[in-house]
């Protein structure tokens, strides 16, 4: 079978560009499934500190594959393999940032929302069009969509299928940067490499509670919070950050 996706790895940084353009890069369970193994095994290299994900100028990608959708019944919906292949992309542990350009769409959208960081270039779109189809987003968009830019925006976004631009994106936190659309990844990568630089097991710690800060109260993030501190005093790369400091010199982090 074609490979759906291009994997470059540019030192400690790896990019992800989705290649379906017939179908605007929409997620059929292939290219899903591929896509949840290459951030596998950005994971399991030590010499990968971040990974950068997009999709071509007219989409990042325009949601699950409808056409693979329309022969699902609902056992077919239960038993979908892509249930395994999201569950896999959100457990990814390491810094993810997406440049987004042109349509983020229903699935779309949800992937790049899985992103820790997301950079639109000027002309993206974000939306959540399922309601158009009779059916309502699957992949976490009523969720990380609330979470990201409120109840009243989600809420219109998710009921009419309305998109947004990427300014709107923007104001409502959904994007930190809006880049013209040909620096998108460029900008995104310079990102990925400016983490590549830290401290391997304080970005994850650091990554993990932020990401709990979304789905638990204050009272246990804080906990979180100062365990993951706490671990952290027990790294090499602790002493050599300070010790660097004190030296005035850069640190050479060696993630353990
Ligand atoms: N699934 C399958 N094929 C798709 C697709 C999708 N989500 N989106 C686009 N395509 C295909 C089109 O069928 C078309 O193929 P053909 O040339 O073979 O006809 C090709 O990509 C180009 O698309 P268009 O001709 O439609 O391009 P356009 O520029 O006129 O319109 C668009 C672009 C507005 C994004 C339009 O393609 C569109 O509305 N796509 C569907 C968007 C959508 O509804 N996404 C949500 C899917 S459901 C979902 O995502 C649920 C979930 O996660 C759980």
């Amino acid at each position: 079978m074609p490979q759906l996706l291009k994997v470059e790895v540019l030192e400690n940084v790896r990019l992800i560009t989705l290649q379906r353009p017939e179908a605007l890069n929409a997620l059929n369970t292939q290219l899903l499934g591929e896509l949840a193994q290459a951030l596998g095994l950005a994971q399991e290299d030590t010499d990968t500190r971040a990974v950068v994900i997009t999709g071509s100028a007219k989409a990042f990608a325009a949601g699950a594959d409808i056409n693979e959708m329309a022969e699902r019944d609902l056992a077919g919906i239960l038993n979908d393999p892509r249930i395994a292949s999201w569950q896999h992309i959100t457990a990814f542990n390491k810094p993810l940032i997406a440049a987004v350009n042109g349509y983020a769409l229903g699935g779309g959208c949800e992937l790049a929302m899985h992103a820790d960081i997301l950079i639109a270039g000027r002309d993206a779109l974000f939306g959540q069009p399922e309601i158009n189809l009779g059916i309502m987003p699957g992949a976490g968009g009523t969720q990380r969509l609330l979470r990201a830019v409120g109840k009243s925006l989600a809420m219109q976004m998710v009921l009419t299928g309305e998109p947004i631009s990427a300014r709107q994106a923007q104001q409502a936190g959904l994007v930190s940067e809006v880049t013209e659309p040909e620096l998108t990844v460029e900008r995104a990568l310079a990102i990925a490499r400016k983490i590549a630089t830290k401290a391997p097991l304080a970005v994850r710690l650091a990554k993990e509670a932020l990401l709990k800060a979304q789905d638990t109260d204050l009272a246990s993030g804080l906990r979180f919070e100062r365990h993951a501190f706490t671990v952290l005093a027990g790294t090499q790369d602790r002493n050599e950050g300070i010790q660097a400091f004190q030296q005035k010199r850069s640190p050479r982090f060696v993630g353990a």
